[in-house]
């Protein structure tokens, strides 16, 4: 593989120039105004894998497209099934980017834009990797299936129905994934374990128009005021979760997992001071990396109400609204946790005021299977491609097709992770550190020949 390894080396500005092409299309799936551009984003990447020689369909689902490409010609060696999604989430605030989010730009070593590393960049680089064994080869070493889709930003709503309408055709050893990050620059890493997601949008109404505060203030209940009492009892000042039975179901660290969490030395200041918060903020009793990764946690992600526009205007409002997340860990579940949130809103809502609680997608946590040929096979090709072993870290994020992916193929998953902690991804400048763009696909080239030897 070295001999593919040194051409992958030499094609740098290509890789560069391709990712460039497929940042500038504005694939944000939440913005129903952005559909064509989001099928865009599908078919450049079917596209991307039909020219280097990969049998390619474009699918439709009730949302945006799934781009599915196979190559199979590896009889007798093992199946790889890559995830990757080519959505991104919205640009805004759009003033404070430096330059157009839909406009990749070079800052240094850091390609700036939308989805350079949530998660273009780091899907470009696994299907470059492959790409570039099947170009240089003729063939590879073992069978590789892509299911590239655009609509994990907004909970993957359609990806079940479509895994289970094509159990067959996705049938493989195990799935990988890129779309997480290293524990830090030159610290790569292997995700083992992801939280879960509920979230839920709180509307609350008080009377039937918006009203005068002086005239009406103190005789009839501000939905703005019920609304943040109803928040602020959420969370005690132990920074503990107060809904009855939130936590029933969450599987405690056990001494060895803290242990090797405290091992990797996380550097708290850096990550206070780059934060510029004054204090970090969490749980009491639990450090900032177990409150990351293996704590749920509950976020308002949204607030709505009254007035926000120039200047004072005194008014009641007639309505306001939250939204508001839960982060989930191993076992809870969250079609459970959400009803037992919404019944505990509605049981603490004041009768001046009527809520409505509405459920938008959510995600199931979940731990990787460590031991597994598979991830030793990915560390020894990360090893190769980094020049360094992974260390094995959680993340607080979610990616919902992973217990998907284990309950309806009966696969496990293997989540690597090409970008850094501060790559801004949901954030104004995302980046992605191209050095580790260039590394990503040399260890796919790599992982490929390990996954046929084990
Ligand atoms: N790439 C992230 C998942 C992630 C985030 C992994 C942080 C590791 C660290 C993914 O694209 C994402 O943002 N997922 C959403 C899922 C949700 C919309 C169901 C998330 O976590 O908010
Ligand atoms: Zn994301």
């Amino acid at each position: 593989m070295k001999d593919v390894v040194d051409q992958l080396a030499s094609e740098k500005s290509e890789h560069v120039e391709k990712l460039i092409e497929w940042l500038k299309i504005p694939s944000v799936s939440t913005d129903s105004s952005l559909k064509g551009e989001v099928r865009r984003a599908g078919q450049w990447i079917e596209e991307e894998l039909s020219s280097a020689g990969f049998e390619t369909r474009l699918d439709d689902t009730d949302g945006h497209p799934i781009c599915l490409a196979q190559w199979t010609g590896a009889e007798g060696a093992p199946t790889l099934l890559i995830y990757g999604h080519y959505d991104v989430q919205p640009p805004e605030p759009l003033d404070l980017w430096r330059h157009g989010a839909f406009e990749p730009t070079l800052e240094g070593d850091d390609l700036v834009a939308r989805g350079a590393t949530d998660d273009k960049g780091q899907a470009l680089a696994l299907v470059r990797g492959v790409c570039g064994v099947l170009r240089s080869r003729g063939s590879l070493p073992i069978n590789v299936k892509f299911v590239i889709e655009g609509e994990e930003e907004i909970g993957s709503p359609n990806l079940t129905g479509y895994l289970e309408a094509h159990k067959d055709e996705l049938s493989a050893d195990v799935a990988l994934i890129a779309d997480c990050s290293q524990f830090g620059p030159g610290m790569p890493a292997i995700t083992v374990g992801l939280k879960g997601l509920v979230y839920l949008e709180i509307h609350l109404q008080g009377p039937n128009r918006d009203l005068h505060s002086g005239s009406f203030g103190g005789a009839v209940e501000n939905p703005a005021n019920a609304l943040t009492r109803i928040l602020g009892s959420l969370r005690d000042d132990k920074g503990h979760i107060t809904i009855p039975g939130f936590y029933d179901k969450v599987r405690d660290l056990t001494d060895a997992e803290r242990a090797a969490i405290r091992e990797l030395n996380f550097d708290e200041e850096g990550f206070r001071a780059d934060l510029e918060v004054p204090v970090v903020h969490g749980e009491e009793g639990y450090s900032t990396l177990e409150r990351k990764w293996a704590r749920p946690t509950l976020d308002i992600n949204g607030l709505l109400s009254g007035w926000t526009g120039e200047g004072a205007k005194t008014v009641l409002p007639a309505h306001a609204s939250a939204k508001m997340s839960m982060r989930l860990v191993p076992d809870q579940d969250p079609d459970e946790i959400a009803d037992l949130v919404v019944q505990h809103l509605k049981s603490i809502c004041p009768e001046t005021c009527t809520i409505d609680v509405h459920c938008h997608h959510g995600a199931k946590p979940v731990l990787v299977e460590q031991n597994s040929p598979w991830l030793d096979a990915t560390s020894r090709a990360v090893e190769k491609g980094f020049g360094k072993a992974p260390v094995m870290i959680r993340e607080g994020g979610s990616i919902p097709v992973v217990s998907d992916l284990k309950s309806t193929l009966g696969m496990d998953t293997i989540l690597l992770g090409l970008g850094l902690p501060d790559d801004n991804a949901h954030s104004p400048n995302e980046k992605f550190h191209l050095p580790d763009y260039q590394k990503g696909i040399e260890t796919m080239a790599w992982l490929l020949d390990e996954m046929a030897s084990v």
